[in-house]
């Protein structure tokens, strides 16, 4: 808790004085607890990656939600503009037929949905990549019933995790001059560009450091993991998952805690406690190379992952600790939803 809590307060203060203000990314914690802890701590309103996610939010009592993805099947639109009518929710779109059908739903709910226009900023996955389909889209939200035109999504999630500052810079001026140049001819045609949102845990003291975004997604720096521990950022690492060491010979130790608890996305977990010990995690069994027999049999033992969020969603509950006492237990509230 007190390492959560001062990753909190950090993006906080970096935060205090810039022009761009904090939207955290849910997809990281799924916890609504979390997610009031960051609005309390100044943080504008709450990032999230599917419908179902903002619908546990709302529920939670979060007032601002940006789905930061596309919403295109109807079923999901109709939940959506009824959500927008009791949240404010902001949504990307890219695609001037999506825009009709927010706009429908939108129309049919009476609801209000804000809407950013998504630009592609080195991902190559969702998102327009001209300014003359930035005009054009943005004009048709304009136009649109229900819709209105709040900006831009710009997210280089290709540089995050690069350890080289220098290359992580380098990936958001090649942003700010592709969506600078959008911006201005999109004003200069009478439409105003609101909002610019983006940027993650990799990249808040660049993108976050009054350039021309407007919102900071990062997620990760509540948590951190292997995988950003090497970007050498001011957060530290308060998420581990706990194992047992049930089998102990000269050389090996092995785990109760494999793939199931613990995600390898981007490497095997490290032994907290133990440089140089990591698990070779099979579907149940994590299997630790333990050469100076640093280990013993039934010990308890803490996987740090190499990637905290999905790791999180693997699980039901947070257990909260502080100078080690079991403090409090949180739900993963948005664990299982992924829609
Ligand atoms: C749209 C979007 N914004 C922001 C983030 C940043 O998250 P983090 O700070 O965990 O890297 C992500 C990560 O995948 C993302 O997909």
């Amino acid at each position: 808790m007190d390492i959560l809590e001062a990753n909190i307060r950090k993006m906080s203060e970096f935060f205090a004085d810039k022009k761009a203000k904090l939207r955290p990314h849910f997809k990281t914690t799924k916890s609504v607890i979390i997610s009031h802890m960051q609005v309390e701590a100044g943080a504008k309103g709450i990032t999230c990656a599917k419908l179902s996610e903002a619908e546990v939010l709302a529920e939670g009592g979060i007032k601002d939600i940006l789905i930061a993805n596309q919403i295109i099947d109807p079923r999901k639109l109709a939940r959506l503009a009824g959500l927008a009518k009791k949240t404010r929710m902001t949504v990307c779109a890219d695609d001037p037929r999506n825009v009709d059908d927010l706009s429908e739903a939108a129309a049919a709910f009476g609801s209000t949905i804000y809407v950013l226009i998504e630009i592609d900023v080195g991902m190559g996955r969702c998102g327009i990549n001209t300014k003359e389909e930035a005009l054009a889209l943005a004009k048709r939200i304009n136009d649109a019933d229900g819709l209105v035109f709040e900006g831009f999504q710009a997210y280089a999630g290709n540089i995050q995790h690069d350890p080289s500052r220098d290359a992580r810079v380098k990936g958001v001026d090649l942003a700010i001059a592709k969506v600078g140049a959008i911006k201005e001819y999109v004003e200069a045609n009478g439409l105003t560009v609101k909002e610019i949102s983006g940027g993650g845990t990799g990249s808040y003291n660049i993108t976050g450091d009054n350039t021309i975004w407007t919102e900071i997604q990062a997620g990760s720096y509540v948590f951190m993991d292997n995988h950003y521990e090497k970007v050498g950022l001011v957060f530290e690492q308060s998420l581990t998952v706990l194992a047992t060491v049930i089998h102990k010979r000269p050389g090996v130790a092995v785990a109760d805690a494999g793939q199931k608890v613990c995600c390898l996305a981007a490497g095997k977990p490290t032994i907290k406690g133990y440089p140089g010990l990591s698990a070779a995690l099979s579907e149940e069994h994590g299997t630790i190379n333990d050469e100076k027999d640093q280990l013993s049999f039934r010990q308890l033992i803490e996987y740090i992952p190499s990637h905290c969020c999905t790791t999180v969603n693997l699980h039901d509950n947070y257990y909260c600790t502080r100078n080690g006492l079991l403090e409090s237990v949180w739900p993963v509230s948005g664990r299982g939803h992924s829609r």
